[in-house]
């Protein structure tokens, strides 16, 4: 099983960040009910899954991934708010946090181990992508509908829909960590 324990020590540096301890709490919550959903049974297990089955994804892994966009979605509120005289919009530094550590978390429904030491899309994942069961898991863990917007538009869904600055942060994030592998596959990332 993997405990509230396990996900503070793998997320720890960005929790720590959340001013809100409720929210803090209910990150942590929808991960571990997430990795119970997801039949994510150890650390080992977790950290070995792959971010993504849409492409190659040369060894980076969920979690890293998680990390690298909370992390440069937070990296590009501090561009502005560092360099802007005047912010046109405010930044919820604490819905960002949470958004980038739950952005994905659907995945832990959506993708499953195939048995042959590799991994496929689970019959939750057919009947609905991890930005619709994410949306679900905050909404059911009591999170605010601003957040819920990160989780449900991050990625093409929410292609035109209206958006929080902060699904716009992470939308951005996730795309540069994604594009670049999509492109390796393709030949078309120059190196
Ligand atoms: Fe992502």
């Amino acid at each position: 099983m993997i405990t509230e324990k396990d996900i503070e020590k793998i997320f720890g540096e960005f929790l720590k960040q959340i001013k809100d301890k409720k929210m803090r709490q209910m990150t942590v919550k929808v991960w571990t009910d997430g990795c119970r959903d997801g039949g994510w049974k150890t650390v080992k297990e977790l950290e070995k899954m792959p971010f993504t089955l849409l492409t190659e994804t040369y060894g980076v892994s969920f979690v890293e991934h998680t990390k690298a966009v909370t992390q440069g979605a937070m990296e590009l509120a501090k561009a502005q708010t560092e360099n802007y005289r005047e912010m046109p919009y405010p930044i919820d530094m604490d819905r960002l946090i949470v958004g980038g550590l739950l952005h994905d978390v659907g995945k832990l429904l959506e993708t499953t181990p195939d048995g042959k030491g590799g991994y496929k899309k689970s019959k939750t994942g057919a009947c609905m992508r991890h930005p619709v069961s994410g949306t679900v898991m905050v909404k059911m863990a009591g999170f605010s509908d601003e957040v819920a917007n990160i989780i449900a538009c991050h990625a093409k869904e929410g292609e035109g829909a209206p958006q929080v600055i902060e699904t716009v942060f992470i939308h951005q994030a996730d795309f540069a960590t994604f594009n670049p592998l999509v492109m390796k596959n393709g030949g078309k990332l120059i190196q």
